[in-house]
């Protein structure tokens, strides 16, 4: 009874200054790549979500030291080869995606065969996708109905270098290949469509031989095998993803006024800012600066006196694949009919989201059309929501859980949110800056 939440009442108009968490792509690359350096890394402000604890627990499994003490995290790498492979090492991923593909690359060369499992959300989720490409390396893969987990990888001692296309614009997997042709003799080239490059920026920072070609719609990607990675010590920037919810709060809500600070605004990563601001809200990067390749700002926003609809260039889905379900609100109280499509990947996620998004919508009284791979949304800007609302059965999808506070703070209505725990994967003090925004 207590992993739900009751809100029954409409925030009023703020002007705050906010601050959250590490970003989550980053921190759970931060420790892959740590555990493969020679010597000890040290973060500062690493998300301690249970994504990443995930991803600190799986390196542990693999012999790898970690100490967490007053908001400082030390890995003590062992070298690229240096994990200690056992027989019968299970990896549990729990909801990570990240977590549980980009590790399958880093383990193509294990010696015994290693067991990943993930919660009840992974485990409905598609694995072929990495495992494809991680076979051609020479690695052999046994998956529960050819698809999910549980997996097997059994690894192979001399990988062999692949050509691989990446058509789904997914990080996680053009990163798993990355890593695995790290740990490969001769030359893996990746043809990727345009996704996340934190994995690319971390290597060209610690001077790995990984070098990118850019092009208009996908990069080319050459990877060499890598000798040794120098210990990386790094100071976690915000995340983009978690900012969102409030972004699309101060863009819901009439006269209000937020600066996120010191957020990861790399390219690749603000879609939603773009989509937003076409829209008609108005976003401005204050203070923008680079650190370790990373680009980094303070972001203001403003909430608007009305929202435009959008359609939605497909171009944008990559950069902003984790905002839609917050995206959607925006296109809710919009003066007309927005259209967002070519968004087949959305119902790949932690939830199925494209479909969660429309319900939520349809809940509110919202009219939408939807496809397999496509919504229209049908706004009006005086949406009001004076029902009640139940959001439950949802896969305990972290952001099912905050766009519906988000939702029911800026439309009102008598909304009851189950499992409100799901928020611990990635931003375990959301329900804490949303108080601080109340006062
Ligand atoms: C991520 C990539 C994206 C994103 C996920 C994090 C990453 O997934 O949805 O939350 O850190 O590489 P895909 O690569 O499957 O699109």
């Amino acid at each position: 009874m207590n992993n739900q939440i009751k809100i029954e009442k409409k925030i009023h108009s703020f002007k705050k200054q906010i601050i959250v968490p590490g970003d989550k792509s980053l921190s759970i690359r931060w420790v892959l790549f740590s555990s493969l350096a020679t010597g000890i890394s040290k973060a500062e402000n690493l998300l301690l979500s249970e994504d990443v604890i995930a991803a600190v627990n799986a390196i542990k499994k693999l012999g790898i030291r970690v100490n967490i003490k007053n908001k400082i995290c030390k890995i003590y790498g062992r070298g690229i080869e240096g994990y200690k492979f056992k027989k019968n090492i299970i990896i549990d991923a729990k909801n990570s995606g990240t977590l549980g593909r980009l590790i399958l690359g880093i383990l193509i060369k294990t010696p015994y065969p290693i067991k990943l499992i993930g919660d009840q959300s992974l485990s409905k989720r598609d694995f072929k996708r990495v495992t494809d490409p991680l076979s051609k390396f020479g690695a052999k893969f046994e998956l529960k109905n050819g698809n999910n987990l549980p997996l097997k990888i059994l690894g192979i001692k001399k990988p062999s270098p692949i050509l691989y296309e990446e058509k789904r614009g997914s990080a996680q997997c053009k990163s798993s290949v990355i890593f695995a042709a790290m740990k490969t003799k001769g030359r893996t080239i990746i043809k990727a469509k345009k996704s996340r490059n934190h994995t690319e920026l971390l290597s060209q920072y610690l001077k790995l031989p990984v070098k990118v070609k850019k092009n208009k719609k996908f990069d080319l990607i050459e990877v060499n095998r890598v000798k040794k990675i120098s210990p990386l010590n790094y100071k976690i920037p915000s995340d983009i993803s978690s900012g969102s919810f409030f972004i699309v709060l101060t863009a819901l809500i009439k006269n209000s006024e937020l600066i996120i600070k010191n957020v990861n605004i790399n390219p690749s990563r603000i879609g939603i800012i773009t989509i937003l601001k076409k829209m008609g809200v108005k976003i401005f990067f204050e203070k923008q600066r680079i650190y370790k390749g990373e680009k980094i700002a303070n972001i203001r926003v403003i909430g608007p006196k009305q929202l435009k609809p959008i359609n939605c260039p497909s171009n944008l889905n990559a950069g902003a694949i984790d905002e839609f379900l917050v995206i959607f609100l925006v296109a809710a109280k919009a003066k007309g009919i927005s259209y967002f499509k070519d968004l087949s990947e959305l119902n790949q996620k932690e939830s199925p989201r494209l479909k969660w998004g429309s319900k939520i919508l349809n809940l509110m009284g919202v009219k939408t059309k939807t496809t397999s791979d496509s919504i229209k949304i049908y706004g009006n800007p005086n949406l009001e929501v004076n029902k009640e609302i139940v959001i439950k059965d949802y896969l305990k999808d972290h952001r099912v859980f905050m766009t519906s506070v988000i939702a029911s703070l800026a439309f009102g209505g008598k909304w009851t949110i189950h499992d409100k725990d799901s928020i611990k994967t990635s931003f375990p003090s959301f329900l804490k800056i949303i108080n601080d925004i109340k006062k």
